[in-house]
């Protein structure tokens, strides 16, 4: 099965930006150890980063047509501010998990609202790198039990 990862604004500078709140890892280092582990667990992953909506919006509708089954989303600011996201998610109906890096509920007001949760299987925050992991283990069960 093909497993879309889909990252949002400013997590390119992964690794440098904040690391006291998004750790030191890199974006490619996360997507490296993904891509790992799907790779021993026989599933195919798709990697998109991108700072502009309308190209994550874009990838999203394409998903439907490339039969993936699956997506691991860290929307980043996009989180708090995009319905355009949330619907494009909700027009392809694809399942997907929300990823945050830092635990978004000990920072600011603003961070406690995503427009993702309510219609996510699941959400994952606070556990930094590992989140990604802990989201594609979820994931493959998920996938496992369809079929
Ligand atoms: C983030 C949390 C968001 O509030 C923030 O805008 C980000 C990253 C996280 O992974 O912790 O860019 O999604």
């Amino acid at each position: 099965g093909k497993i879309l990862v889909l990252h949002g604004p400013n997590l390119n500078l992964l690794g440098t930006r904040e690391p006291d709140v998004y750790g030191a890892a890199t974006l490619a280092h996360i997507n490296q150890s993904l891509q790992q582990q799907a790779q021993i667990a026989g599933h195919q992953l798709e990697f998109l980063q991108s700072n502009a909506e309308f190209q994550l919006i874009e990838r999203i509708h394409a998903a439907k047509n490339e039969q993936i089954e699956f997506i691991l989303f860290n929307p980043a600011a996009f989180t708090h501010t995009s319905v355009a996201l949330r619907d494009a998610l909700l027009a392809v109906s694809i399942p997907f998990i929300e990823v945050h890096l830092s635990n978004v509920f000990q920072r600011e007001k603003f961070r406690h609202h995503s427009y993702f949760s309510d219609v996510a299987v699941g959400v994952i925050c606070g556990l930094g790198a590992q989140g990604y992991n802990l989201a594609l283990q979820a994931a493959i069960e998920h996938i496992q039990q369809k079929h």
